[in-house]
């Protein structure tokens, strides 16, 4: 596995060193120069865009962009606007803290800073509903300063490219990434339309090449230094969120055979598998034991491999036991006059082979098919 660089290595490797002019390059020929927000430096233009396109795709935002324009030309309109007119326009967004930040945002522009908004990634940053990479986005289009992003986009081009492990969202592998990020900054030096062209690469590269389902790898400028191209590794890098932890419960099942036939119960209509039907259980064995008996169970269990499943919010550990009827036992009065299986609401004796007509939950189903196997 590549090693990640950490902030002690301060010399930079070739492909960090270029990174910078080869994403420029590729953004002046094959990124996108028509956006409604892009050919302008005006700073409110530049901020509505951001704001709306945090969490939303361009196609999405653009006919909402033209009619917030068109309702709020500048930041003391918005500002002045009762928040419902605003509400009511980005009626259809979605995330409406967005919102309402956004009107908050222009009422501190006008209040703090006079109607114009600050230069300063800092300062921008201090203004509700913008964090630090749109604080930088903002002040890079804008203001054409050299400042770094890092959005959900961009982690995933730096995850796949330098193949950085770990899930993004965490602290320390976020760390990284804008320790990595500034690195591949374009130099000190760099003209601000470079600085522009730089960041609207990056964004263009994790919209339109660097995708989350099928990157085209193919048309990417990286695809030769790119980690996860050479290792094949695009799907699993950058990795998943971590799956929460979630609590265990077991449960005793029942199977009560006679001959080719199981007893199933039908489950309540609420709760796991509602309205399925399932084996008899219990809390632990000696109630699994009682509820044999009931059933006319002849005495001792036979122990099956335990098996587990897994739901939302927990783990379902299944303890499962055969009994057999006892021989003075008999499926009396379940049969019908004419002597085919009776099917009460709560129970019925089902042959495995017929366990296709009646809705069994997936890991029963998984047990009884193994025992059905074992019957063959
Ligand atoms: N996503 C976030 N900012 C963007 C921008 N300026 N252009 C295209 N997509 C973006």
């Amino acid at each position: 596995m590549p090693a990640f660089p950490t902030p002690a290595e301060d010399t930079a490797s070739p492909l960090q060193a270029a990174f910078a002019s080869r994403l420029i390059e590729w953004q002046r020929r094959h990124g996108r120069h028509d956006l409604p927000w892009q050919n302008t430096r005006d700073p409110y233009w530049i901020w509505l865009s951001e704001i709306m396109l945090q969490q939303t795709q361009v196609s999405t935002v653009i006919p909402y962009y033209a009619k917030f324009l068109a309702r709020f030309p500048d930041v003391a309109a918005l500002a002045s606007a009762p928040i419902d007119d605003v509400m009511a326009l980005w009626a259809g967004l979605g995330y409406y803290s967005r919102a309402r930040n956004l009107h908050r945002c222009a009422q501190a522009v006008v209040e703090r800073h006079g109607g114009v908004f600050p230069a300063s990634p800092e300062a921008l940053a201090q203004l509700p509903g913008i964090g630090r990479s749109t604080a930088a986005a903002i002040a890079s289009f804008a203001f054409g300063a050299r400042a770094t992003i890092l959005d959900g986009n961009v982690k995933r081009v730096l995850a796949r490219v330098f193949g950085i492990e770990g899930f993004p969202g965490e602290k320390r592998v976020e760390n990284a990434m804008w320790t990595l990020a500034e690195r591949l900054m374009p130099a000190s030096d760099a003209s601000s339309d470079d600085v522009s062209a730089y960041t609207q690469g990056l964004m263009d590269l994790g919209a339109t090449l660097c995708v989350r389902g099928k990157p085209d790898c193919a048309r990417c400028p990286f695809a030769t230094d790119c980690v996860a191209h050479a290792t094949g590794r695009q799907r699993e890098l950058p990795a998943a969120r971590p799956k929460k932890t979630v609590p265990t419960r077991r449960t005793w099942m029942l199977v009560l055979r006679d001959g080719a036939s199981v007893l199933l119960e039908r489950r309540p209509p609420s709760g796991i598998w509602g309205g399925l039907w399932s084996l008899p259980e219990a809390p632990d064995e000696a109630a699994l034991a009682e509820r044999a008996q009931a059933f006319g169970a002849a005495e001792g269990f036979e122990r099956l491999a335990p098996l587990a499943h897994t739901f939302t919010h927990f783990k379902l550990e299944i303890e499962p036991r055969c009994a057999d009827l006892g021989r003075e036992s008999s499926r009396r009065g379940m049969l019908n006059s004419v002597g085919i299986e009776a099917r009460d609401d709560a129970t019925a004796w089902v042959p495995l082979a017929q366990i296709d007509d009646y809705g069994v939950p997936a890991p029963v189903r998984k047990l009884l098919d193994a025992l059905s196997g074992s019957l063959v």
